[in-house]
C-alpha cells in the first residue's frame, strides 16, 4: 500500500472481534505513535498500551461513565459503525476493542492536545497498513478520573502531572470494513497570489 491508500483507505472501526493484537505489532503501532510530530520537538506524550481485553473494557465503561448525552442535539456519527452518539445502549467507549492506548501528556502544557492527537493520527496508519482496525476515542480526561483509574496511573508509572488526552482502540473489524466516505466539497482553497 503507498501512503496515500493507507490515508485514503482507514476508517474508524466500532466493531471488533474478540481476536487479540499481536505484540509485535502493537509495539510497532507505539513506536509510529513516537515518531510524530511533536511541539518544541519536546517528546512529552506518553503512551500506555494495554493489550488485555478485560482491562481495555473497564477502562471503556470508565470512558463512557460521565458522557453527557444532553448536549448532543443533531449528532450522527455512523451507520455502519455506529458511535457512542449513535447509539445509546453502548455501555463501552471501547466497543469491544481488544486492545486500546492511552495517550497522556503534561497538563499545563499548551500544547499536549494536539501533541498527542497526532500521535493517535500515525498511530491509526501504521494499524492499517498493518491490517489493524482502530479507532481515535476522546473523552481521556475523564476517564482515569475515579480512584480506580488514578490507581491505575500509579500502577503504570505515568507521572502526576500528566494527564490522558485521547485513546487509540486496535483490533480486528468484525465484518466488512467500511469503504471511505466521500469527501465534503468546499473545504479547499489553493491561493497563489
Ligand atoms: C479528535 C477526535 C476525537 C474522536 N473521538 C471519538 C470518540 O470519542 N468516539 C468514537 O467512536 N470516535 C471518535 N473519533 C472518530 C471519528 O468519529 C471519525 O474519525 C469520524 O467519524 C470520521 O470517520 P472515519 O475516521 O471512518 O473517516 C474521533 C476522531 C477525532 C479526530
Amino acid at each position: 500500500m503507498t501512503l496515500t491508500e493507507i490515508i485514503q483507505g482507514r476508517r474508524s472501526i466500532r466493531k471488533y472481534t474478540d481476536r487479540q493484537i499481536p505484540r509485535e505489532d502493537l509495539e510497532a503501532i507505539i513506536e509510529a505513535g513516537t515518531y510524530a510530530p511533536n511541539a518544541g520537538g519536546g517528546q512529552r506524550a506518553v503512551i500506555v498500551g494495554v493489550r488485555n481485553a478485560e482491562l481495555a473494557a473497564g477502562i471503556g465503561r470508565m470512558n463512557l461513565a460521565h458522557f453527557d448525552r444532553s448536549r448532543l442535539e443533531g449528532g450522527y456519527v455512523s451507520a455502519e459503525q455506529p458511535s457512542v452518539i449513535d447509539e445509546p445502549t453502548l455501555k463501552s467507549g471501547f466497543y469491544g476493542a481488544p486492545t486500546v492506548c492511552a495517550i497522556f501528556g503534561p497538563v499545563n502544557f499548551l500544547y499536549s492536545i494536539p501533541d498527542a492527537f497526532c500521535c493517535a493520527e500515525n498511530m491509526v496508519l501504521a494499524a492499517y497498513e498493518r491490517g489493524i482496525a482502530s479507532c481515535i476515542v476522546a473523552r481521556g480526561e475523564e476517564t482515569f478520573d475515579s480512584p480506580e483509574g488514578q490507581e491505575l496511573l500509579r500502577k503504570w508509572g505515568v507521572p502526576a502531572h500528566y494527564v490522558c488526552r485521547c485513546f487509540v482502540l486496535l483490533g480486528y473489524v468484525d465484518g466488512e470494513y467500511p469503504l471511505p466516505k466521500p469527501r465534503e466539497r468546499g473545504r479547499i482553497l489553493i491561493v497563489e497570489g
